[in-house]
């Protein structure tokens, strides 16, 4: 099994719950544990190739380290003279689906374009060092992966017996690799000609409090009384937490792995984190079909959890929040819901490639502690899934401190955070020819480019599609997509018709 992410690398999505129970969600489409899927009938998936000259330390003028990375090729829709269009793997295994498929596929139809996708290092086959300890991660972070994609393209051009070597080069991404795809063309100009930024969060945090805010409103506008239930389950339950017959209760219908220890204080953030994830998943992923991914079916909708909290035959707010976690967890196919701290912790801390979290919640951690933060914290009056200290910002700190840096955590990795944004730019970023497309549902949108772009130049546009959901945009075209949806896959390609000229 392979995992890909709300850090969608290419391809992926973001989020993921392990069989521990835990769930983390991410930009991308990180995440899901994926079974590898043979692909649509009658079009065979490229094979993996390995790229075995990439530089260990691109920062290091005294290291001369290689390790291999995975990539997939396939030129069907190129023509000649046409350009190399480059999915950039995110923080799960890149998906060799995405070469015959999605939207950008129709888009390399029609501009004639060869088309390459990039595993992320760290993730998937792509395994630079020998273990994921500290010491072997900070080779892992959004730069060295941006480097990584610069020396690629520099040596596909120069070896690959393709008449590419003159050929345009524009990027891809969703969620995080969408961020890199943003941050490779303002970083690298001169190699990348032009980017499509789906869902990317470009403005760190360590406190990302508005994510369940967002996803508090984007379930209000579909049914105002649906979050007002949440919150009065998730207010109960904490009264609850302190009553040992209610815990009995909670254990069974919330179908938790493990026994209750009331006075495991972090248990409880484990155990309401967990739960609103259940939400942020169903509202982030709403409406995509992520079969064509392998993912398991992804066939509940913000209109069906509204229903079941809404539905008075099913009990009080707790036993419909129940109610719903069951219908996630199914969806998932996960067994029970982990509420145990610890556990979380010591999966977390495995170093080992062949561990469960080497699947990529531990490089995934890695990065947030290191780089991003977005902790998505209960902080907010204004969201509904348990009040201020339930699951708070010290909350992903602690996590950091725990197993990544075995230290106290604190504010670093907010100072982490400004560091990137003065890196980068944060939503200031000086960048040309590039599309940011958000989804008017995706939580993920507030970190995102919300037009606001003040040092962009030359062609740029952001485009918010209303109605749709974290990297919509990516999808294989139906027939049933929103007006805005088509429209905004219009103008992606036009402006990719502009910048290969
Ligand atoms: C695609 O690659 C195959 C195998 O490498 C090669 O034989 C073929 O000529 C290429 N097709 C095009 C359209 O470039
Ligand atoms: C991790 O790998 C590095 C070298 O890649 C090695 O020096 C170190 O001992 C390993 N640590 C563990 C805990 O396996
Ligand atoms: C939840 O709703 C019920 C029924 O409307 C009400 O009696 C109860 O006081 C509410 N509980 C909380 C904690 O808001
Ligand atoms: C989702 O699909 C699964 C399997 O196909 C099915 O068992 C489940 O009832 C469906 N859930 C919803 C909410 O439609
Ligand atoms: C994590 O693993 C390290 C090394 O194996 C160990 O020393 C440490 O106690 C572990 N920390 C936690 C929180 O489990
Ligand atoms: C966060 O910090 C508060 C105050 O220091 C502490 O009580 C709480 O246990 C911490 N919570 C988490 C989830 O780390
Ligand atoms: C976009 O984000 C910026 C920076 O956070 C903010 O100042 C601005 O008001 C936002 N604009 C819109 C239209 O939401």
């Amino acid at each position: 099994m392979t995992v890909r992410d709300s850090e969608f690398a290419a391809v992926a999505l973001l989020f993921f719950a392990s069989a521990q129970g835990f769930v983390v969600s991410e930009p991308g489409f990180g995440g899901w544990d994926v079974e590898p899927i043979p692909g649509p009938p009658g079009l065979p998936l490229p094979v993996e190739q390995f790229y075995e000259f990439q530089s260990l330390d691109h920062f290091d003028g005294s290291n001369f380290q290689y390790w291999k990375q995975r990539y997939f090729m396939n030129n069907v829709t190129y023509r000649a003279g046409g350009p190399v269009f480059l999915m950039l793997g995110g923080q799960s295994a890149a998906n060799p689906v995405w070469l015959v498929t999605g939207a950008w596929y129709e888009y390399a139809r029609e501009h004639g374009a060869f088309m390459v996708l990039l595993e992320h290092r760290f993730f998937g086959e792509s395994t630079p060092t020998d273990n994921i300890t500290s010491s072997s991660l900070r080779f892992l972070s959004s730069r060295h992966a941006l480097a990584d994609t610069a020396q690629f393209i520099a040596d596909l051009k120069r070896w690959y017996q393709h008449p590419i070597q003159d050929s345009k080069v524009i990027v891809f991404g969703g969620g995080y690799s969408g961020s890199l795809a943003a941050w490779m063309r303002s970083h690298y100009p001169y190699i990348v000609d032009g980017a499509v930024a789906s869902s990317a969060p470009i403005f760190a945090t360590l406190d990302f409090t508005e994510y369940y805010v967002a996803v508090t409103n984007t379930l209000a506008s579909v049914n105002p009384a649906c979050p007002i239930a949440i919150k009065n389950a998730t207010s109960t339950m904490y009264e609850w937490w302190g009553q040992p017959d209610k815990r009995i209760i909670m254990q069974k219908i919330f179908r938790l792995c493990d026994k209750i220890n009331h006075d495991a204080i972090l248990d409880l953030t484990v155990f309401f984190y967990n739960l609103a994830e259940n939400f942020a998943r169903v509202v982030q992923f709403n409406g995509l079909d992520l079969q064509f991914l392998g993912l398991k079916n992804n066939n509940v909708t913000i209109e069906q959890v509204c229903d079941v909290m809404r539905d008075e035959s099913r009990g009080d707010s707790v036993h419909r929040y129940a109610a719903v976690n069951s219908m996630v967890l199914d969806s998932i196919g996960q067994e029970c819901t982990n509420v145990q701290y610890t556990k979380l912790i010591t999966s977390l801390n495995q170093t080992n490639w062949g561990s469960e979290s080497a699947k990529g919640g531990r490089q995934r951690l890695y990065q947030r502690c290191g780089e991003f933060g977005w902790a998505r914290t209960s902080e907010s009056m204004k969201q509904s899934f348990g009040n201020f200290w339930t699951f708070p910002w010290n909350f992903t700190s602690d996590q950091c401190a725990n197993v990544i840096w075995h230290t106290w955590g604190g504010s670093q990795v907010q100072d982490k955070c400004d560091e990137t944004n003065r890196f980068y730019g944060g939503l200031e970023l000086p960048i040309s020819n590039v599309v940011f497309v958000n989804g008017a549902l995706d939580p993920w949108r507030v970190v995102s480019s919300n037009g606001t772009l003040p040092n962009a130049y030359g062609d740029h546009e952001s485009i918010l599609i209303e109605g749709t959901a974290h990297c919509a945009d990516m999808m294989p075209p139906k027939m049933t997509d929103p007006p805005g949806l088509v429209d905004a896959r219009k103008k992606i390609s036009d402006h990719i018709g502009l910048w290969i000229k």
